[in-house]
């Protein structure tokens, strides 16, 4: 026998010990290495018939195999009684604290929509739907929006190669609506918009709108003010305040954009609001009878209000947000801190 083949021995063993994962496995490796009948005894008998130049390195490497996985058995097996001793039922610690676990929450987005939908609801608007893949005719010409119209650029919109678009707006949802029923009609539209907006703090290609459409008879422009209000303070709270300025929309006549009071400084000015004090929610008006005659309804009998409502804006003062990328970052510490 030659020296060398006990350090390979000794590294068996030594891999061996390691992988030994219970007490009996390292009590096998130490009777297959160590005990009387085992490995080394024999190694150690050999050793008065090896080589005489051998001899002096497999005296040492024999020895070094002995102390070394004797050492090894020793440390696992201190190693394997204290990992037994943790998991043992007797060892149940009923000091320790409770284990955290992390609870999902509705995210903000949502949670608008769905108090919009109560809301709206209590005020007898039900909910209707259109896709986002819509057409020409639906997002812009049924809406009295001429081609010229800047909103049609391609700067603007998200056009298919098969001639359809990403709807840039829920106002759509208005026509499919009144083509297919007769007034009276009350409903709101929640969903998803795309446009082709650079996102910065205050905008994102992908966005989301609640529509709103109210038609019947004699409804009015104080309707519309009334509810949009009314909506403002249950979902905000008594001291919002909305204000309308005039604006043009192709699809309203008389229009108006609208804005709510700043909730997070009270109407004072800070970041969110760009201390202007308020927050554009979007557009509303009376609906263009232009847009009656498209879909069927006799404007002369008819009148309605219509509005858009852009649910990130709303978002941004509810919760104090300054920057719209927030909503979409997923960033659980941001969501963990608006979870209710
Ligand atoms: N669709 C408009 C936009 O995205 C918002 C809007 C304005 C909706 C006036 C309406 C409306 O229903 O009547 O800018």
């Amino acid at each position: 026998m030659k020296a060398i083949a006990i350090l390979a021995l000794k590294e068996a063993a030594l891999i061996e010990a390691r992988a030994a994962g219970t007490a009996e496995a390292l009590e096998q490796v130490r009777i297959k290495y160590l005990g009387r009948k085992g490995l080394l005894p024999d190694i150690m008998k050999g050793l008065k018939d090896a080589d005489v130049s051998e001899r002096p390195a497999m005296g040492r490497y024999a020895n070094e195999l002995k102390q070394e996985l004797a050492a090894l058995l020793e440390k696992r097996r201190a190693a394997l009684e204290k990992a037994a001793a943790v998991s043992a039922p007797d060892s149940f610690d009923a000091t320790l604290p409770g284990r955290w676990r992390a609870f999902g929450a509705r995210h903000p987005i949502s949670r608008i929509i769905e108090d919009a939908i109560r809301i709206f609801d209590t005020l007898g608007f039900t909910v209707a739907d259109g896709p986002d893949i819509e057409t020409e005719y639906y997002n812009f010409d049924a809406l009295n929006t001429p081609a010229d119209h800047p909103s049609r650029d391609t700067q603007d919109t998200f056009w298919l190669e098969s001639g359809q678009l990403l709807r840039t707006q829920t106002s759509p949802v208005q026509i499919r609506v009144m083509e297919s029923r007769p007034p009276p009609v009350r409903i709101i539209a929640p969903g998803r918009c795309y446009r082709r907006d650079t996102t910065d703090a205050t905008h994102s290609a992908n966005f989301h709108q609640i529509e709103g459409l109210y038609v019947g008879e004699r409804v009015s422009m104080a309707d519309l003010k009334g509810d949009i209000t009314c909506f403002a303070q249950r979902l905000m709270g008594p001291g919002v305040k909305v204000r309308f300025r005039p604006h043009f929309f192709p699809f309203t006549e008389p229009s108006v954009e609208y804005d709510f009071s700043c909730h997070v400084c009270g109407g004072k000015g800070c970041r969110v609001c760009k201390q202007s004090g308020w927050i554009e929610i979007s557009g509303a008006g009376m609906v263009n009878p232009k847009v009656f005659t498209k879909v069927g309804y006799d404007p002369e009998t008819v009148t309605g209000y219509a509005f858009g409502m852009g649910v990130e804006r709303i978002a941004m003062i509810r919760y104090g947000i300054h920057d719209i990328r927030l909503l979409y970052d997923n960033d659980k510490r941001f969501l963990e801190q608006l979870a209710q």
